[in-house]
């Protein structure tokens, strides 16, 4: 384990740990069982349903569309669309429903959340705003699409502590990563890793469309440019290098590196994504305005 890990990912990163040497003695989960409830088994919805259930929970996930998450039977979550019911019968839930949807389902299911741990992913809506709407022990969190393939990174914030902190932590490390952060920050990070995927895709098209323009293959351009993007992250969260360092690794004077990054010096690819982070952790400030 790393020192950045050991510093500041904590039990989360135990887990993980754990987790995989579970995956390589095909096991997947030790801890205790807990009934689970999420609100909203849409995109990201299903993919923690399924990531909770893969780790032996037992979970429900409700949305009013039912037929359309029945896929996820096959993982054993169980689908519903009645909110009441399934938040009445959970220990722990999850609302993954759209911002502008947190006000009426807090309120739907007020009375059947009183005092349970309930873990929000809806970007921009403060822990004041949800405690405004239900008596429970609130956590906000923002995972990201990676959740599909338990690699999220997934950051939260909560006034909880104690044995409620490592439940926490057991649940959203059953994603990928995770990092408790000052609430603060949830608009930053909602920003930057949360939407964080949609920017990463649209680097990789324009790796791929180069290697298309030199005349590679498509299979060959995509699985050239998606190991970089996987083997580039990897060589830097193991060897704890700053980008800027690694980057002097691969470049040689004169050499046919220095050419491509003057042309990406010349595009301000570093201010186009300054700016998109930007963007997005604003309008991420605007959403609990709506409630
Ligand atoms: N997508 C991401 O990558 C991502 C990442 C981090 C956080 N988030 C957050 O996650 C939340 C959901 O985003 P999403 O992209 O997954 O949206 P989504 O695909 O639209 O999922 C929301 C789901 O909520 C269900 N829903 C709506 N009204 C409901 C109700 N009254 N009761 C139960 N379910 C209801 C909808 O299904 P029915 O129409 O069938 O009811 C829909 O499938 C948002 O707050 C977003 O900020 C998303």
């Amino acid at each position: 384990m790393t020192n950045f890990y050991r510093k500041y990912l904590g039990f989360c990163q135990n887990d993980i740990i754990m987790r995989e040497k579970f995956i390589f003695l095909n096991f997947h989960f030790l801890g205790d069982s807990m009934k689970i409830a999420v609100i909203g088994a849409g995109t990201i919805g299903s993919a923690i349903a399924k990531a909770l259930a893969e780790d032996g929970h037992e979970v429900v996930a409700t949305r009013r569309q039912i037929e359309k998450g029945l896929w996820l039977e096959k993982f054993g979550v169980r689908l519903s669309s009645d909110n009441k019911a399934a938040s009445k019968w959970a220990d722990v839930v999850f609302l993954a429903i759209k911002p502008n949807k947190v006000r009426e389902i807090l309120e739907e299911i007020a009375e059947f959340i009183e005092k349970k741990l309930v873990i929000s992913i809806a970007a921009g809506i403060p822990l004041a705003e949800l405690k405004r709407f239900a008596n429970a022990r609130f956590v906000r969190a923002m995972p990201n699409i990676a959740v599909i393939v338990k690699e999220s990174f997934t950051a939260y914030a909560t006034e909880l502590e104690g044995k409620d902190l490592a439940t926490v932590e057991g649940l959203l490390g059953s994603f990928g990563k995770c990092l408790r952060v000052e609430e603060e920050h949830m608009n930053a990070i909602t920003g930057l890793s949360g939407s964080g995927p949609a920017y990463v895709t649209v680097f990789l098209e324009g790796l791929i469309y180069g290697g298309l323009r030199a005349g590679l293959p498509r299979d060959v351009a995509k699985l050239a440019s998606l190991q970089t993007l996987l083997g580039t992250a990897k060589l830097l969260m193991e060897t704890e290098k700053h980008p800027a360092e690694l980057r002097e690794w691969v470049i040689t004077p004169g050499g046919t590196t220095i050419d491509g990054i003057f042309e990406l010096e010349e595009g301000k690819i570093r201010t186009a994504l300054m700016k998109a982070v930007d963007a997005a952790t604003k309008k991420s400030r605007l959403l609990s305005k709506k409630l």
